[in-house]
């Protein structure tokens, strides 16, 4: 996949790693979910909306092209067990057009509805 590795990591650590961790393992005290398995978020068109409509992505102040250079270097990094849901890459396009519909409430309500979601899709 076409990313800049070097770039998204110096943006991760910039604008994500203060509530993430250097390593994507969040903090249960703190409510932050771990990054370690971002793959399963691609089982659904709703998943893969939601990567990017969360608030720590949609409201960064990081570009659009920016944040998807840093959304398909996290899905590599992070990808998980799964390993194997096919996505395609996100496009600049793709990410403007939901960072312009952000999720402002509810998100922890809506984050768990979803898992629910994702955790029934079955295997393939
Ligand atoms: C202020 C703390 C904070 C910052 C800064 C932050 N996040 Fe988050 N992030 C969260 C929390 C908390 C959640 C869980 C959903 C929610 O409540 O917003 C989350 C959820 C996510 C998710 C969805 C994964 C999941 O399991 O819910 C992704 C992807 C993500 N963050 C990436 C990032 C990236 C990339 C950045 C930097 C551009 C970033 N976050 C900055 C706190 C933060």
């Amino acid at each position: 996949m076409a990313f800049n590795a070097q770039k998204a990591h110096f943006d991760y650590q910039m604008n994500c790693q203060g509530c993430h961790g250097p390593d994507g393992a969040g903090s249960a005290k703190r409510g932050v979910p771990s990054l370690d398995d971002l793959d399963r978020f691609q089982k659904l068109p709703e998943g893969r909306e939601f990567l990017i409509r969360v608030p720590g992505m949609s409201r960064s102040p990081l570009s659009n092209a920016d944040l998807a250079n840093l959304a398909n270097w996290m899905m590599e990094e992070f990808a998980g067990t799964d390993g194997t849901v096919p996505f395609e890459p996100f496009e600049e396009a793709e990410v403007a057009r939901l960072r312009d519909n952000p999720i402002v409430d509810g998100v922890v309500e809506h984050r768990a509805k979803l898992v629910a979601r994702l955790d029934a899709v079955p295997k393939s």
